[in-house]
Formats: structure tokens, C-alpha cells, sequence
């Protein structure tokens, strides 16, 4: 994994950021602060889709492309999440869980250059532009591969555990 320079200095200070008395505020006002031309220079363009490029018990910190055509599946983080897009556009519809049952509530678009804040038990999915990938660091406010959590299969309403197989047997 190519962690350059930036990406170190990144880490670094959500690592402090992290430990902030407001760190949602805080990591918000540092993600406002990166504009999408020095990300796009910056952050390195990884062979992997999905990277985490940092966890420990406090954060999780990762890079996500999502390409065309792939579908992110409707899932929860059970911790709060911040999500800043720096390159293409991203469709993100929220979901509730009403008993088991997944209800959709609304969707938006999300361009370059915003940000997305989900708190833990809020369900979305992802759905990138027709033609073009999306780019974004997402910070985690906990240990995002050590937490139980739940994907949706959306087409027979039913909640699995998040698993990657489950995951990507669902990604469409
Ligand atoms: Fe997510």
C-alpha cells in the first residue's frame, strides 16, 4: 500500500483530531480545508477500490473509489462517519429499519468537493455516476473491521451480517 507523504500527514491529524472534545466538528471543519484539486494531487490513486489506510480502536480511516456500474449495498457502520467526496458524483439513498424491515427514506446526490455525515444506525447505499468513478476518504469514529454490523439484501428485504462475502455477493 502506497501511503505517501500526505496520506501519512492525514492520519496524523485525524489521529488528533480524533480526540478532540467535538471531534465531528473538528474532522468536519479539517475535511472542509482539503479541496478537491489537492486531493485529486495528493491522495494516491490505489489499485484496490476499497483501502483502509489506517485503524485502531479509535478510528478507522479509508480510501473508497467506487466505479460505474457497482452498486454498494444498503448497510450501517454502528458509528459515526464522515465521508468527503473529492472527485465525481455519488447517489446516496438513506434507509430505516422498521422491525426488520428496510424503508426507504430518501436519496441525494452527493458532488465533489461535499461531504457526507451518517450517524451509526443509519443505513445507505451508494451508487456512483453512470460513467465515472468516485473518489473519497472516509473517516470512521471507531474500529470500523472489529464492529458487528448489518448489509442489507435489498431485493428480498432481509438484513445478513456484514461480512465481505456477503458484501460483495451483494455489491451489483
Ligand atoms: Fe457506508
Amino acid at each position: 500500500m502506497i501511503n505517501n507523504h500526505f496520506i501519512q500527514q492525514f492520519i496524523k491529524q485525524i489521529r488528533q483530531l480524533i480526540n478532540c472534545p467535538d471531534p465531528l466538528n473538528e474532522i468536519k471543519g479539517y475535511l472542509n480545508t482539503l479541496t478537491c484539486e489537492t486531493l485529486m494531487k495528493q491522495v494516491p490513486f490505489y489499485d484496490d477500490l476499497e483501502v483502509c489506510l489506517f485503524e485502531d480502536k479509535t478510528v478507522s480511516i479509508w480510501y473508497c473509489r467506487f466505479i460505474p456500474g457497482i452498486k454498494v449495498p444498503p448497510h450501517d457502520h454502528q458509528m459515526d462517519v464522515v465521508v468527503k467526496i473529492f472527485d465525481g458524483t455519488e447517489h446516496h439513498g438513506f434507509y430505516k429499519n422498521d422491525n426488520g424491515k428496510l424503508i426507504a427514506l430518501k436519496s441525494t446526490q452527493v458532488n465533489a468537493g461535499e461531504i457526507v455525515v451518517l450517524n451509526g444506525e443509519q443505513i445507505h447505499d451508494v451508487t456512483p455516476d453512470k460513467h465515472k468513478v468516485s473518489q473519497a476518504l472516509h473517516v470512521y469514529f471507531g474500529p470500523l473491521n472489529k464492529i458487528k454490523r448489518t448489509v442489507w439484501d435489498k431485493e428480498n428485504n432481509k438484513a445478513l451480517p456484514f461480512t465481505i462475502e456477503n458484501y460483495q455477493a451483494l455489491a451489483q
